[in-house]
């Protein structure tokens, strides 16, 4: 187990910017940036050992702080959207940054995603770790109070990736953090991601409206190409004639998770063929959006060179519902000050 640190540069306010290495023994290695919380590689064995980054990443800061795909980020205060950015919340209503035509999306204009968060090194029993903190001020992007948030990154020596998010206010908000990578089993930049075989562990899902805010129906998978209860290949039924898979270019909506225990629990597994590689995801969350990058448009430039494409990777971002504010009858995202947000999401590799 090894932990390296060293600049990735400087923000245009000129904060320096970190880049964190992680390595295990388990052929394992990520690095993670200081701005945005970014996992910006993951390194991780195919079946014949040979190590492949299975994350998307941009070429520069410069392209993490200006482009919208939000690669490898920490998303929140709000991860995913809320409706004309508005919520109200004990008789108070507040609006908060539009930037999503009128809704809110992962967290407004500046979000978790483009701020620079504070770290360290930790080593537990589980592995190496980086500890990352931001305190978001009272009024932030429209949220009412102090949020400090804790992000621990433990790259442990089973091949897990595991995420525990922490986070504390002084008076009442809302929170829903999620990550944000867009995995390619392949290799990031090697071609889309349709012939991944997936598996989410949800019976229903959340329909959406045309600017993709739930409709508020908790709708059964069965019949629908929403169904993958049993591993299917994310191109199989992607360009279905099927009003939800037409609103958002493909799949990019929220599954409902079956759980069956209070810890982490199964949500999701892909397997890609020619690597050999497995992904699982656990999660105490409720939910996971499946987006299959469709706003992904051609000839992103990428790390190492490379160009990435339309649906050149897909993400399993775990997280409340979206719009959950103005849904009274989702799980709730609010957060009083007397208690503690708290998370867990583990990504774990087989190879
Ligand atoms: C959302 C997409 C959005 C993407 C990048 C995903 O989490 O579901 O609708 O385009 O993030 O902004």
């Amino acid at each position: 187990m090894n932990l390296n640190k060293q600049p990735f540069g400087e923000t245009a306010d000129a904060k320096p910017v970190e880049l964190y290495t992680l390595t295990n023994t388990g052929g394992m290695q990520v690095k993670i940036t200081t701005y945005g919380a970014t996992v910006t590689s993951l390194m991780v064995p195919d079946r014949d050992g040979n190590p492949g980054d299975v994350v998307l990443g941009y070429d520069s800061l410069e392209a993490y702080s200006t482009r919208k795909e939000y690669f490898g980020c920490i998303a929140g205060r709000y991860a995913n959207r809320i409706a004309g950015g508005k919520f109200s919340l004990h008789g108070t209503e507040y609006q908060l940054a539009a930037n999503d035509g009128d809704n809110h999306l992962h967290g407004g204009i500046r979000g978790f995603d483009k701020v620079v968060w504070q770290a360290q090194g930790v080593e537990d029993d589980r592995g190496i770790g980086i500890k990352l903190d931001y305190l978001s001020p009272d009024g932030e992007e429209g949220y009412p109070g102090n949020l400090s948030i804790s992000v621990l990154y433990t790259l442990t020596e089973n091949n897990e990736l595991r995420i525990d998010y922490f986070a504390t206010t002084d008076k009442s908000t809302i929170v829903n953090l999620t990550h944000h990578s867009y995995f390619n089993l392949a290799g990031a930049g090697t071609g889309d991601i349709l012939s991944h075989d997936l598996m989410i562990n949800a019976d229903r899902f959340t329909p959406v409206d045309k600017s993709l805010i739930p409709t508020g129906e908790l709708r059964k998978v069965a019949g629908t190409p929403f169904d993958f209860t049993k591993p299917t290949a994310i191109g199989d039924r992607i360009d279905q004639d099927d009003e939800q898979l037409q609103i958002g270019g493909g799949y990019d909506h929220n599954f409902v998770l079956n759980k069956d225990a209070e810890g982490p629990c199964l949500a999701a597994r892909a397997f890609e063929k020619k690597s050999g590689r497995t992904m699982e995801v656990y999660t105490t969350q409720p939910g996971v959006q499946f987006y299959s990058g469709n706003f992904m448009e051609n000839n992103i430039a990428a790390k190492a060179g490379l160009l990435y494409h339309h649906r050149g990777g897909f993400c399993l971002e775990t997280q409340h519902f979206p719009d959950s504010p103005n849904r009274p009858d989702f799980p709730s995202t609010v957060l009083e000050p007397e208690s503690e947000y708290r998370h867990t999401t583990i990504y774990k590799f087989r190879n």
